[in-house]
C-alpha cells in the first residue's frame, strides 16, 4: 500500500467563510493535501459558488495545492481566470466541455495539471479516450451542486472499474470522489482505488469536531482500505 498516494483535498465552500484565515491555519496543521475549490455558474448545476477573487487571496496565504473543480458550461472560458488566480489543478466535467483533447491542451500550456469529473449517471465511457491524457478523474458522489447530499452508492462500482481499466493499461492517474465523503464512505471508496478524499459538509467541517480530528479520520478510514 502506498499511503502517500491518499490526499484529502478540503471542500472550501463548506468552510466557515466568517473565520477563513482560522480555517486555513487549521487545515495546514492538520496536513491537508490541497484546498478544493467548488466554482458553480448557476447553469451547469443550479446553484452559485465560489469564484476567481477567493481563489486568488488564499493564493497569497498558503502554498497548498490548489484543486479547482469547474462547475461550469463551457469550462475552457474560464482557464484563463483559474489559472491566473493560482489553481495547480484545473477539474472540468466531461457534460459541459465539446472539446476536452483541446481543453486539455489549453490547460497543460499554463503548466497546470488537468483533470476531468463525471456525474454519477455520466459513464465512464466519456472519459476513455482522454485517460492517458489527465492526471485526475474526478467521480461525483452526488449530484454536482450543493453540499450535504446523500451518497450514491453505485459509485463504488464506478471506481473499481475506472481503477481497472487505470491499472489494465499502466497509467498513473489520481482517482478523487466528491460528495458525502466521510468515515462511513471513506473505506469501500478507498477499497475500490479512489485516492483523493474532497471533505466537506459531512467529512471534515463538522461542528463540535476540530479540522484536525476530522482529517485524522478521514486519512485513516482511507488507509484502514486502500488497494492499489
Ligand atoms: C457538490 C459539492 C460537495 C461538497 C460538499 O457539488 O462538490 O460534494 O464537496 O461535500 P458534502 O457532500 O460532504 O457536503
Ligand atoms: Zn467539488
Amino acid at each position: 500500500m502506498n499511503s502517500q498516494r491518499i490526499k484529502i483535498s478540503a471542500s472550501m465552500m463548506c468552510a466557515d467563510f466568517s473565520h477563513l484565515d482560522n480555517v486555513l491555519l487549521e487545515l495546514k496543521r492538520a496536513n491537508v493535501d490541497a484546498l478544493h475549490f467548488d466554482i458553480m455558474d448557476g447553469h451547469f448545476v443550479p446553484n452559485i459558488a465560489l469564484g476567481p477573487d477567493l481563489v486568488r487571496s488564499l493564493r497569497n496565504k498558503t502554498d497548498l495545492l490548489f484543486d479547482t473543480h469547474l462547475m461550469v458550461q463551457n469550462p475552457d472560458n474560464y482557464f484563463d481566470m483559474f489559472a491566473e488566480a493560482g489553481s495547480d489543478i484545473l477539474v472540468f466535467h466531461a457534460e459541459a466541455c465539446t472539446h476536452p483533447f483541446r481543453a486539455i491542451q489549453r490547460i497543460r500550456a499554463y503548466g497546470l495539471k488537468a483533470g476531468i469529473a463525471i456525474n454519477p449517471a455520466t459513464p465512464l465511457s466519456a472519459v476513455d479516450y482522454v485517460l492517458d491524457q489527465i492526471d485526475m478523474v474526478l467521480i461525483m458522489t452526488v449530484e454536482p451542486g450543493f453540499a450535504g447530499q446523500d451518497f450514491i452508492s453505485s459509485m463504488v462500482h464506478k471506481v473499481r472499474t475506472l481503477r481497472d481499466i487505470i491499472f489494465q493499461r499502466k497509467l498513473k492517474i489520481d482517482i478523487e470522489v466528491d460528495g458525502h465523503i466521510n468515515k462511513r464512505t471513506i473505506p469501500d471508496l478507498a477499497g475500490a482505488g479512489a485516492n483523493v478524499f474532497v471533505g466537506g459538509s459531512s467529512g471534515l467541517f463538522i461542528p463540535g469536531l476540530s479540522i484536525a480530528e476530522a482529517v485524522k479520520i478521514m486519512r485513516d478510514s482511507a488507509l484502514s482500505n486502500y488497494s492499489c
